[in-house]
């Protein structure tokens, strides 16, 4: 079966990752059309928009999208480097994946942290009678991505209303409010029940079909009541319809301080936007960070893959790239998997695997190297060579 998909390089290093997981992707036998679309630093340069809407046109049309990186400055920054013509017309920066996730409410974010054996990186601990253990993380992350903390409902010297609306609550006059509206900054934490129940719905589901024996609810609920308490109470019910997984409920704190006691003993782990942000980036250390830590972005008729990472600005105009394809390669995967293409995510994901186990081949990253263009000399791989490696076993 022949599909289209939507090709976004963006800048930095998301050129050279985007290059070499399709190589993979076809030397897997992946049949599939790809179309390039512009996103990124150049076409807020050149057009001042750094998502053009031919771009989401072309989402719109063929739902699936591979996404490397992009460069984010901030405002006055981006503003300056504006081509001379757009300068002074008010043109404000906003960073085109978020523009993405928003568009196309790409609410459900899934972030898998598994540890590949043999990789360098891998987060070691000492066991009973000092013994060095290497624990396998076998754990996937449902970060919602659209609301909560990141919801973008904010107020720096809230306005009238706002204030007198806050006044209803006894718990702001006691704590707030003599403080003088100019002196307050104020964000929000807005949860919807329809978009917790589709991530809590998508972590169950994924549990069930990938034969995880637990569900994590990672918030706060004890302390938060309305918006972790909410997510806590729904999954409660929705666990009802699936008796074989367990519910867990931990608070974040808390998880972070046992991410390295016992960190295989989790499974699909759930939460809200910023502790699903930071959950997932805790357990993406302990397999080997950055260069490991790939993800999905999806909504319900579009679906967008991505590493985690950035785009690495200083690693961007190497002659030969150093960095570390994997997060990309295994972005691709998942949307193998999303396509029902489980055959094919499985070889490259056993490639990958392969090629970590042996060591031969490793980029700057998973020798501790500081990245410099002097680690290939040095006996690192470069990004195509780990490229090479992963397709070698492909055959
Ligand atoms: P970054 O993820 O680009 O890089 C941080 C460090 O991680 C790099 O210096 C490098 O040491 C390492 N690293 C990243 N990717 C790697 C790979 N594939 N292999 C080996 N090592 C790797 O984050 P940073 O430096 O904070 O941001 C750089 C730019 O990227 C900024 O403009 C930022 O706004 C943007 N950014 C974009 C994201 C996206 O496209 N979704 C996400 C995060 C940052
Ligand atoms: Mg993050």
């Amino acid at each position: 079966m022949n599909r289209t998909i939507i090709n976004l390089p963006g800048d930095g290093i998301g050129r050279v990752v985007l290059e070499s997981a399709i190589r993979v992707l076809d030397a897997a036998g992946f049949q599939a059309e790809y179309i390039e679309a512009d996103i990124g630093w150049e076409f807020w340069v050149k057009e001042g928009n750094p998502l053009p809407d031919r771009t989401i046109q072309l989402l719109e049309k063929h739902k699936v999208g591979l996404f490397g990186a992009i460069t984010s400055k901030p405002k006055e920054e981006a503003a300056s480097e504006l081509s001379p013509e757009l300068q002074g017309k008010g043109l404000v920066y906003s960073s085109p994946i978020v523009g993405l996730r928003q568009h196309f409410d790409l609410d459900i974010c899934i972030r898998p942290c598994k540890t590949y054996p043999g990789n360098p990186l891998n987060f070691i601990r000492r066991g009973r009678g000092g013994i060095v253990e290497e624990p396998e993380v076998d754990v996937v992350i449902f970060r919602q991505n659209t609301e909560g903390l990141y919801g973008g409902v904010e107020w720096h010297n809230p306005g009238k209303q706002v204030h007198d609306a806050l006044m209803t609550h006894p718990k702001f006059v006691k704590n707030f409010g003599r403080v003088p509206p100019e002196e307050l900054a104020i964000s929000t934490r807005i949860f919807t029940k329809k978009a917790t129940e589709r991530i809590l719905r998508a972590a169950f589901n994924h549990a069930n079909q990938y034969g995880y024996k637990s569900v994590t609810v990672c918030e706060k609920p004890n302390v938060i009541r309305e918006t972790s308490g909410m997510m806590f109470r729904m999954a409660k019910k929705i666990r009802e319809e699936y008796p074989g997984i367990e519910l867990w409920n931990t608070n974040i704190d808390a998880q972070m301080m046992w991410l390295t006691k016992n960190p295989e003993e989790y499974g699909v782990i759930v939460a809200g936007n910023m502790f699903g942000d930071i959950v997932s980036d805790g357990f993406a250390g302990l397999i080997g960070g950055l260069g490991f830590a790939c993800s999905a972005n999806l909504g319900e008729k579009v679906a967008v893959f991505e590493p985690t990472h950035g785009s690495a600005p200083k690693y961007a105009g190497y002659e030969v790239s150093i960095v570390n394809p994997i997060a990309m390669i295994a972005s691709a995967c998942m949307m193998l998997d999303h396509l029902g293409e489980y055959e094919l995510a499985g070889r490259i994901r056993k490639a990958v695997a392969e090629v970590i186990a042996e060591g031969s081949v490793r980029t700057y990253d998973m020798m501790k190297m500081p990245g410099k263009p002097e680690v290939i000399k040095q006996g690192a791989a470069s990004t195509v060579r780990m490229t090479d490696a992963i397709i070698q076993k492909l055959k």
